[in-house]
C-alpha cells in the first residue's frame, strides 16, 4: 500500500485555524488569571549589586515581585544536549550572576498586563559589569575543539580516507572562507506560558515542540513527581528548534503561579526573545576542495568555528552533511566551538546544514568555473550509491534526479556559463545559480493509541507536536486510507503529555516517525476488528462492525521505534529524553536531498538583488501529505531567501546582547520580495528507511538555498560573496 501516491488533501485544521477556533498553548485563559513581564539585565556580564522593587511592587495591581532573592530551592533542569532539559542550564534568578544582556531578573505578576510591564520597567538595579566578549573575533572569546568536550561521546568527527594529503595532490583547488551572523528566529507565536496550579498539580499550557522536556524540566528544577506535571500543547505557531526544550520563563512562571495560587500568564515579549530563547550561532567556515581535471571530486577539508555560550557546548555538526554531498572519499571535517557571553544559541532550522551547504555548495559552483564544466553535469559526475564516510548503502537517494528535474522545470539548457552574460532588455543583470542540500534522516520511539466508537469517531492520540507544518493532516491521511474513512473525520491528538510521551518534534523526523506508527496502528486496529468481527465485510466501516457486535469502543495501542533501538528506547522517551535514531544504522544510511535553481536579477544601478523565481525538486521518500509537503518546501525556500539576503542579529561588541531586536530591525522578506517558487517530489519510498516510505522535508527544504542564491550572484555580477547576509554593499 505504500507504494501507492497519496492524495492531496487540505489540512484537516485550515477552518479551524482560519476562524480562530485554534486555541495554540498559551490562548486558553484561565479563569481568575494574572500576568507577568519579565525584567531584564541591562550589562553585558557581571553581578546584580543591589536590586530595588519596592517602586516596582507599588504599582496599583501589582501581585508579585520575584527575584532570585525569593527562588528558594529552584534547581536549573540542566542542558537539553547534556542530560538536562532546558535550551540552556543556566537558570536565571538562581544567583546575581548575569552571564549575559537580556538575561532575566525580575518577574512581576500582576492584575492586568499592562501593570506588570508598567512594573517590570520600574525595578531597579545597580550591577558590578564585567569585560564581555561577543563576537567570535572578540578577545576572550574561547576556541575549544568540540572533540575536546563532552559532546564527543554522541558526536564524532567526520573523517574519512587521508583528506590532507589528498586534497595537497590534487590537481585543481578550492579554498575559501565564509562567515554567517547570528540569527533569530521569529516565531509568529511568541514564546508564552500559562502555569495553573490545582490542588499540587502543575497543568502549563505553552505552544512546545517537547512537551516532555518542559513536563520533566519542572519536576528537576522544582522537586515534582511525574503526577504532578502536565503539560498541553495543541498547536504551536513555529517552532522551529527554538521551542525545543524548557524555557527559561516556564520555570518562574510556575513559581509565581504557585506563590499567588492564581493562573498565571507569561508572554517573552519580541525583543526578549532574542534573549530568552535560543538562536543560530554566529559562524565563519573554511572549506578547501580537491578535484582530477575532469571534474572528480577527490578530497575536501571542511573547519568550522560556531559560537556557544560561556556555560553550554551546543554542538555543531556542520561536517554531517557538507560530507554527505557528493561521492567525496577523503574527507575531514573539524569542528570548534567558541565560548562567548551570550544565552545558549541553539537549534534553527537546518542548524548546521544550512551553513554547512552554503559554504560546501559554494565551492562546488567555484570548482565549476575553475574546470569550466557546467554545475549541474559536475554535481551529477560526482553522484555516490553509498554512503562516502561510513561506506554503508544508502536507503535511498535520488539527488540527481532532482538535479535532473529541476534542471528541465527551470529551463537550465538555457543558461550561459560566463558570468554577466544574461542580461535582461533594460540592462537588469540576470544570474542562474543552482545548489543542492541534504538532511539526515531521523527516527524517533513514537507512542500511539487509536480508538474507534460506534458513533463514527476515529482517535488517534500519538506522541508528535503540531507546530504549523501539518503533522495532523499526515496523520489523520495515514489513519484514514487504511481505515477507509474520511481523512477530516480523523481526530487527532498531539503536543499532549496526557494522552502519549511526548518526544521533542525536531529534526525533520516527525513524518517518519509518527506516521508509521499511526499506520501500525490503524493495521492492529483491522486485527482487532477482525477478531471481534470474523469473516467481517471488507466495504464495512469501522462503526458499523462495532454496532453489529454491540460494542461502543474499541482502542489499540502500539509503539515503534528507529531501527536497531534498544526496547529501554522506551524508558527514556518516558523520562522526557532526546532517543535520536539515524542517519547512520546498522545496514544503511539515510539521508534527504534536495536540488534549488534559483534565478536573481540585479539592478544596473542600485545593485538591488531579486529572487523572481525559484525551482525546489525535494527526495524526501513517500509524500504522505502533498500539500502540506509542498508548503514545508515554499516555507523553506523563504526563509533561505531571508537568511541569504536579510536576516542579521546585530551585535556591538562593547554591550553585547542583539541590537536589532524587533520585527521593523530584523529584516525578513515580505511578499514583495517572493516571486515564483515552484516545487516537485521525487516521490520515491524509501522503505527500508520505515514502514511509510517517508524522509523528513522540513529542514531539507532550507539546504542549499543560500548557495544557489550565491551561485545566481556569482552568475549575474562575476562577484562571489562569501559572507552573510550577502547586500548590495557587496555587489556595487
Ligand atoms: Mo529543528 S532546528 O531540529 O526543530
Amino acid at each position: 500500500m505504500s507504494d501507492v501516491p497519496f492524495q492531496d488533501t487540505t489540512r484537516i485544521d485550515a477552518r479551524d485555524k482560519v476562524r480562530g477556533k485554534a486555541l495554540f498553548g498559551a490562548d486558553d485563559a484561565r479563569p481568575d488569571m494574572v500576568h507577568a513581564a519579565l525584567a531584564v539585565a541591562t550589562i553585558g556580564k557581571g553581578r546584580i549589586v543591589s536590586l530595588d522593587t519596592r517602586a516596582a511592587a507599588a504599582v496599583s495591581g501589582v501581585r508579585l515581585v520575584l527575584t532570585h532573592r525569593d527562588l528558594g530551592d529552584v534547581k536549573s533542569a540542566g542542558f537539553l544536549m547534556a542530560g538536562g532539559y532546558g535550551f540552556q542550564s543556566l537558570q536565571p534568578m538562581l544567583s546575581p550572576a548575569i552571564a549575559y544582556r537580556g538575561q532575566p531578573i525580575a518577574l512581576v505578576a500582576a492584575d492586568s498586563l499592562e501593570a506588570a510591564i508598567e512594573a517590570a520597567a520600574l525595578v531597579e538595579t545597580t550591577y558590578a559589569a564585567e569585560p564581555i566578549s561577543v563576537t567570535l573575533d572578540a578577545t576572550g572569546a574561547e576556541t575549544i575543539n568540540q572533540a575536546d568536550t563532552p559532546l564527543k561521546n554522541f558526536i564524532p568527527e567526520v573523517i574519512a580516507g587521508d583528506a590532507d594529503k589528498s586534497f595537497a595532490d590534487a590537481p585543481v583547488k578550492i579554498d575559501a572562507r565564509f562567515t554567517s551572523p547570528p540569527q533569530h528566529q521569529n516565531p509568529i507565536e511568541l514564546i508564552a506560558t500559562v502555569a495553573e496550579w490545582n490542588d499540587g498539580k502543575l497543568t502549563i499550557h505553552e505552544g512546545t515542540q517537547n512537551a516532555e522536556a518542559i513536563r520533566h524540566g519542572l519536576m528537576a528544577a522544582l522537586g515534582l513527581t511525574a503526577d504532578q506535571v502536565q503539560v498541553i500543547s495543541p498547536y504551536a505557531g513555529g517552532g522551529f528548534g527554538q521551542k525545543n526544550s524548557l524555557q527559561m520563563q516556564t520555570v518562574l512562571a510556575a513559581v509565581a503561579a504557585r506563590r499567588l495560587q492564581r493562573p498565571l500568564k507569561l508572554v517573552v515579549s519580541r525583543a526578549q526573545i532574542f534573549h530568552d530563547a535560543s538562536f543560530r550561532a554566529a559562524s565563519r567556515q573554511r572549506v578547501r576542495l580537491g578535484a582530477d581535471r575532469s571534474g572528480q571530486m577527490l578530497a575536501a577539508i571542511h573547519e568550522v568555528d560556531a559560537q556557544t555560550s560561556r556555560h553550554d557546548f551546543m554542538p555543531a555538526e556542520f561536517a554531517a552533511v557538507s560530507s554527505r554531498l557528493y561521492g567525496i572519499e577523503n574527507f575531514r571535517g573539524h569542528e570548534r566551538l567558541v565560548r562567548t557571553d551570550v544565552q545558549t544559541p541553539g537549534y534553527m532550522r537546518a542548524p548546521f546544514e544550512h551553513g554547512a551547504c552554503f559554504a560546501m555548495e559554494s565551492c562546488v559552483d567555484e570548482l565549476a568555473y575553475a574546470l569550466g564544466k557546467d554545475p549541474v553535469a559536475l554535481r551529477l559526475a560526482n553522484d555516490t550509491k553509498v554512503d562516502p564516510i561510513t561506506k554503508l548503502p544508502l536507503s535511498s537517494r535520488h539527488l540527481s534526479a532532482c538535479l535532473e528535474r529541476g534542471a528541465e522545470r527551470f529551463g537550465w539548457s538555457k543558461r550561459t556559463m560566463a558570468p554577466q552574460s544574461m542580461r535582461a532588455g533594460d540592462g537588469t543583470l540576470i544570474g542562474w545559480g543552482v545548489a543542492a542540500g541534504a538532511y539526515p534522516g531521523l527516527i524517533v520511539p513514537t507512542v500511539a493509541r487509536l480508538k474507534v466508537t460506534d458513533d463514527g469517531g476515529v482517535r488517534l492520540s500519538i506522541g508528535g507536536h503540531e507546530m504549523g507544518q501539518g503533522i495532523r493532516t499526515a496523520l489523520a491521511a495515514a489513519v484514514a486510507r487504511k481505515l477507509a474513512v474520511p481523512p477530516e473525520g480523523v481526530v487527532v491528538l498531539v503536543g499532549d503529555t496526557r494522552i502519549a510521551p511526548q518526544h521533542v518534534t525536531a529534526g525533520s523526523w516527525g513524518t517518519a516517525s509518527a506516521v508509521p506508527t499511526a499506520s501500525d496502528a490503524a493495521e492492529a486496529m483491522l486485527q482487532a476488528l477482525d477478531q471481534l468481527a470474523p469473516g467481517r465485510s471488507s466495504n464495512q466501516t469501522p462503526a458499523q462492525i462495532l454496532k453489529s457486535v454491540g460494542r461502543p469502543s474499541l482502542e489499540v495501542e502500539v509503539r515503534r521505534k528507529a531501527p536497531g533501538q534498544p526496547e529501554a528506547i522506551y524508558e527514556r522517551l518516558a523520562a522526557g529524553l532526546p532517543c535520536v535514531g539515524g542517519p547512520i544504522f546498522a545496514d544503511f544510511v539515510t539521508f534527504s536531498y534536495i536540488a534549488h535553481f534559483v534565478e536573481v536579477r540585479v539592478e544596473p544601478g542600485t545593485r538591488r538583488i531579486r529572487v523572481p523565481r525559484v525551482v525546489s525538486v525535494a527526495d524526501c521518500g513517500r509524500v504522505i501529505s502533498p500539500r502540506t509537503a509542498a508548503s514545508q518546501v515554499r516555507g523553506g525556500v523563504v526563509w533561505g531567501i531571508g537568511a541569504t539576503l536579510r536576516e542579521a542579529s546585530e551585535v556591538d561588541p562593547r554591550y553585547g546582547g542583539f541590537l536589532n531586536a524587533d520585527l521593523a530591525e530584523y529584516v525578513l522578506p515580505v511578499n514583495a520580495d517572493i516571486g515564483s517558487i515552484d516545487v516537485e517530489f521525487i516521490d520515491e519510498p524509501d522503505l527500508q528507511f520505515n514502514s511509510a516510505g517517508a524522509k523528513g522535508v522540513g529542514e531539507v527544504s532550507l539546504t542549499g538555498v543560500a548557495p544557489a542564491i550565491a551561485n545566481a550572484v556569482f552568475h549575474a555580477t562575476g562577484r562571489r560573496v562569501r559572507d552573510l547576509p550577502i547586500r548590495v554593499e557587496h555587489v556595487l
